[in-house]
């Protein structure tokens, strides 16, 4: 087979074999494809898309480009959460005990974040002395023993996806719908789970601006699941506006550990516990009724609060700071944004809340910067409240002092008031299973 061949056949929109499919990824990863051939097929597949099956057969080819994790020694439905990244998205911190306080084990592997903020090791690693790399069984054993670990994702895991999402961010191809799809789900597959439970964002904090958009790649996700015999579901969630208060690393688990212990944001909660459900309901136990109740209860009685700490204490941390979470890293400098004037607070552009936030410290602009795991922000004032000129809008908090000025300017500039109470979206916008999509 030559590479020319396949480049020139989706170049004329044709359909690609998994021959073709499987040779391209082999061979890429194996170096013996150049990238300038790589890159000539992804911009190819940029302008004529992938039609399902070839999807389906390009994503399993990644996945099996790297290490395959076999979960089957741990007991139970095994089942996985992804989120396609937001503002202020910790639920993994939240959602993840609550689900194996009712019994069903969680063997979850993550991210660091580009960008924003962290991603949920980031958020992790600020729990003192919690590690979050481990052998394959010291993870296992770590699921057996508490019910849940969450861990840094191997770098070994979709080795395919790792050399194409390079190449794709410097080749302008990464906003294509079937590479998206394919490279997430490539990591769930290899990641083991035997169902699979997305959160895809939509709105101007989202990879996915609108919720058409949105509920294409949720569909486009669900399909591929469900062709590899992974039950698959999606939520489209809002992401108009950051999700909860916090924004940045240790704030953030301060906020999931007041989530958990019945303290948290409003949105938060709700959908922790609405992905909870869904979670529930891809482990088999039970009704979406029952799986809610089951997941109240969870958060009500304190046992995902507990389940948490079960789980830090294992992964070496200090589990104290989730009682008391004034022991989490604090900034040196914390300062108030006021608003400039009175009225409906009626949009905050999400994508510019994270922005401030990693002006701050608490992200990353190239892979191999620290994130500082004080910064960040906490928001006072959200879409949909009134505000006095004068009042406090955000904090903003730093260990470097000279970022606030930028930090604030944006934040301003994201905020737009109206004299008219704004319209909410729903939290959950829509649920795709393989069946159908469910709009709210
Ligand atoms: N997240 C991924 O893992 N891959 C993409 O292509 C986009 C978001």
């Amino acid at each position: 087979m030559r590479m020319t061949d396949v480049i020139q056949k989706k170049r004329d929109g044709g359909a690609l074999s998994p021959e073709e499919l499987s040779f391209f990824i082999q061979e890429y990863v194996a170096g013996r494809i150049p990238d300038y051939q790589a890159a000539a097929l992804l911009m190819a597949i940029w302008y004529r898309g992938m039609d399902p099956t070839e999807t389906a057969q390009l994503t399993w080819c990644m996945a099996q480009s790297g290490e395959m994790v076999d979960l089957s020694s741990i007991p139970g439905v095994k089942v996985d959460k992804h989120s396609t990244g937001g503002v202020g998205d910790k639920t993994t911190l939240v959602v993840a005990p609550l689900v194996a306080a009712c019994g069903v084990p969680v063997a979850k592997m993550s991210g660091r974040g580009l960008g924003f903020t962290g991603g949920t090791i980031d958020k992790l690693e600020s729990i003192p002395g919690l590690r979050t790399s481990f052998d394959r069984e010291q993870f296992f054993e770590i699921v057996r023993k508490t019910g849940l670990a969450v861990v840094g994702q191997s770098g070994e895991l979709a080795l395919a996806d790792k050399k194409l999402y390079a190449l794709r961010d410097v080749t302008c191809t990464v906003d294509s719908l079937p590479l998206i799809a394919s490279s997430i789900m490539s990591k769930k597959l290899a990641a083991g789970a035997d169902a699979i439970v997305l959160d895809v964002k939509t709105g101007s904090g989202a990879f996915m601006k609108t919720l058409e958009e949105s509920i294409q790649l949720a569909q486009a996700m669900v399909r591929i699941g469900e062709h590899h015999g992974r039950p698959t579901v999606a939520l489209v969630t809002d992401m108009d506006r950051p999700l909860g208060w916090a924004v940045g690393n240790a704030l953030e688990v301060a906020e999931a550990a007041d989530t958990l212990r019945g303290r948290g944001p409003q949105d938060l909660t709700q959908l922790c516990l609405r992905l909870a459900q869904e979670m529930l309901g891809a482990a088999g136990l039970g009704g979406p009724e029952d799986c809610r109740r089951a997941a109240q209860q969870a958060l009500d009685t304190g046992e995902g609060f507990s389940r948490l700490c079960r789980m830090v204490e294992a992964q070496g941390g200090d589990s104290q700071v989730l009682e008391d979470t004034h022991r989490l890293p604090q900034a040196s400098c914390v300062h108030p944004v006021k608003s400039p004037q009175s009225g409906w607070l009626c949009h905050m552009e999400t994508a510019a809340c994270g922005r401030a936030s990693m002006v701050l410290g608490a992200g990353r602009e190239r892979k191999e910067d620290p994130v500082d795991p004080a910064a960040g922000l906490v928001l006072r004032k959200k879409p949909g409240d009134w505000v006095e000129a004068g009042e406090v809008l955000a904090l903003l908090h730093t260990n470097r002092p000279q970022t606030v000025e930028e930090a604030q300017t944006l934040l301003l500039k994201a905020t737009a008031f109206s004299k008219e109470p704004p319209r909410q979206p729903p939290l959950v916008q829509a649920r795709v299973t393989a069946q159908e999509v469910e709009r709210f």
